[in-house]
């Protein structure tokens, strides 16, 4: 069945006594007890096709819960009740295949265009039986259905420039609208905008429902002429269900309950704030609680929950008989193509974040020039030894620290997107990895050639172009190496200043224990010696300084007796303070290439295992 058609015949979704319930610790002790949390408590709801219902609640009522209950989506937790859509029960691969979710937070890359993102959306979810031109003119069709046109040509941008908010929650509904979802469940589509805006936004899911589309969404503190856009009303407070019903009949229901709502009043609020508990004192609580209790209890009794029970008993006699399950045309889960345009999406929005990609480019670049400012032209006399180590421990530091920033600065973005995307099912982490690692190749070795290019011949070290070749090797995985540990912090860790902490401990840990260049490793305390095998930089530091110190002639100044001279030549050095540095080249740069990679491939599992409960 195609998408259009799927939407032409609509989905009626209908849901009775649900409830989830979480096992939650009050503290991260991993002695604290478990305990038992009910979030929904017995919900019950129908949205017939063509309509919208919106759940509406206190923060922290249970409306984005339920939404996910409803929507099936992986949240932990144990969920109880039925859920059908069309007659069938629900499953996540039909919910998958039917219906949008667009999450709270919009998830965009912030330097394509509305047309490209929603593009490269559509390229990522139709079947490639579809040809381009086919694909944008679904497309242009979301985007006069959002009424995007205006700013088709225009960045998403971020916090700073591009789109305004409402826009941008226009383009995150877009990007569920491409395969023309028959239910489109939202969270929170509102949040953050002003009430104008927010109305827009309510009409436009208005409009969307109109053509036959079932639309679930959740709101708090919606202006009182929105509501007359909304064909189902739940309110919910703490788990419960006060009311679920025709939009229409809730005020006369509260009237009759006594609750009549004061002239000039938001009837939204003052249902609100009368079903809010309020949780300021024992007292309070108390109160509000009972009251709570009582309204649940009243429209367990009344006509409209009577008349629900009715309709969803009738529901789910069909169900039972209901095999049928609805497809939408999706893209095949083929690698290439996939990652083909992963990576030339994530390419076009590097090439054009002018900042970011003069950073990645000319960081490395500056930083040589900085240490040729402090280490001038090597010599080969005594003194030389020391500046030449100290290049080197800063050649091996630098790299690390800058892959590890340039991850800081570009990842978070294009991790929330996978998050996303991957939630709804369109690739995997390893797609995702492959094109972040391919998109960013050519910046990193650009960098590095850069660095090298220049740091190497302008400070002076061996004169060799082969060994000019495995120092910018050696960079190139040390840089990798750095990068990586950002991606794996970051995949570990949400947040990007815990993450940068972390690795920049990690990297300067391994700096002292392993570089040998502070204190020879040889002097070091016997497990630090052991902990050094672990680390990069014990390799990468045995290989710059064979690289550099082999057949290096040391001239001692001629108002020195020999004996003042340490070192005659390279080797002695290489002796006392790398031994077996010489021998072990080949086998290090391989161990060096192997751990950047290996690192590179970790990111992988935590991404794929570590599930973000990003909302
Ligand atoms: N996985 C979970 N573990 C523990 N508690 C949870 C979990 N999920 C939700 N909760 C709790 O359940 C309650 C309802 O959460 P939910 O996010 O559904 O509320 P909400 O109505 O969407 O609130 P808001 O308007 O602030 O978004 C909250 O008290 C929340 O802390
Ligand atoms: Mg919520």
């Amino acid at each position: 069945m195609s998408a259009a058609a799927a939407a032409a015949e609509g989905h009626c979704l209908a849901f009775r006594n649900v409830s989830y319930s979480v096992q939650v610790k009050h503290s991260r002790s991993p002695f604290a007890p478990v305990v038992h949390k009910d979030i929904l408590m017995h919900s019950h709801g129908l949205v017939e096709a063509g309509q919208t219902m919106a759940i509406l609640g206190s923060s922290g009522s249970g409306k984005t819960s339920l939404l996910d209950v409803l929507a099936c989506r992986n949240i932990g937790g144990t969920v109880t009740g039925d859920i059908y859509l069309n007659g069938a029960r629900v499953t996540s691969e039909l919910i998958q295949d039917v219906a949008g979710y667009v999450m709270q937070d919009d998830r965009l890359l912030p330097n394509l265009t509305v047309t490209e993102t929603l593009f490269y959306i559509a390229a990522l979810k139709l079947p490639s039986s579809m040809t381009d031109a086919d694909k944008m003119e679904r497309v242009n069709s979301v985007i006069a259905e959002l009424g995007l046109r205006h700013v088709a040509g225009n960045r998403v941008g971020g916090n700073t420039r591009g789109l305004s908010g409402g826009e941008r929650r226009r383009v995150s509904i877009g990007v569920q609208m491409i395969l023309d979802p028959s239910v489109l469940f939202l969270d929170e589509p509102t949040s953050g905008l002003d009430a104008f805006t927010a109305t827009a936004i309510v009409k436009t899911l208005s409009q969307l429902a109109r053509r036959n589309r079932t639309v679930i969404f959740t709101i708090h503190q919606p202006r009182s002429d929105i509501c007359q856009l909304f064909d189902q009303v739940m309110l919910m407070s703490k788990g419960y269900t006060v009311y679920t019903g025709s939009a229409q009949n809730m005020l006369p229901y509260f009237s009759t309950l006594g609750f009549e709502c004061p002239e000039y009043s938001n009837p939204l609020d003052y249902f609100l704030d009368t079903i809010t508990v309020d949780d300021r004192s024992q007292q309070t609580f108390d109160i509000s609680f009972a009251i709570l209790q009582s309204l649940v209890g009243c429209y367990e009794r009344s006509a409209t929950y009577t008349e629900l029970q009715t309709k969803l008993g009738q529901v789910a006699q069909i169900a039972e008989a209901a095999t049928q399950r609805q497809v939408l045309n999706r893209a095949s889960e083929s690698c290439l193509p996939q990652l083909n345009t992963l990576t030339g999406r994530a390419t076009v929005n590097l090439r054009r974040d002018a900042d970011g990609l003069n950073a990645r480019l000319t960081q490395q670049l500056l930083f040589g020039v900085l240490i040729f400012i402090f280490v001038f032209r090597l010599k080969t006399d005594q003194p030389s030894v020391q500046n030449r180590t100290g290049f080197l421990y800063e050649a091996i530091s630098g790299p690390v620290f800058i892959g590890m920033l340039n991850a800081m600065a570009l990842f978070p973005t294009q991790r929330d997107v996978f998050y996303r995307e991957s939630r709804d099912g369109l690739y995997g982490a390893s797609a995702f990895l492959l094109s972040y690692t391919l998109h960013a190749l050519w910046t990193d070795v650009t960098a590095i050639l850069l660095f090298s290019g220049f740091s190497y011949w302008a400070v002076g070290l061996y004169s060799s172009f082969a060994r000019f070749c495995i120092f910018t090797t050696v960079m190139y995985f040390l840089q990798l190496f750095g990068e990586s540990l950002g991606l794996l912090t970051l995949s570990f860790f949400y947040e990007t200043t815990v993450a940068n902490q972390a690795a920049s401990l990690i990297i300067s840990a391994s700096a002292l224990v392993a570089s040998g260049f502070l204190r020879s490793t040889q002097s070091i305390p016997v497990f630090l010696q052991y902990m050094g095998y672990a680390t990069l930089h014990k390799y990468a530091s045995e290989v710059m300084v064979a690289n550099e110190y082999q057949g290096l002639q040391l001239e001692c100044p001629a108002n020195l007796p020999p004996s003042a001279c340490e070192y005659q030549n390279g080797e002695q050095y290489i002796d006392e303070m790398f031994p077996g540095a010489v021998e072990h080249l080949w086998r290090n740069i391989g161990i060096i290439a192997g751990f950047a990679t290996a690192l590179r491939i970790l990111p992988y599992f935590f991404l794929k295992f570590v599930q973000r409960s990003l909302r």
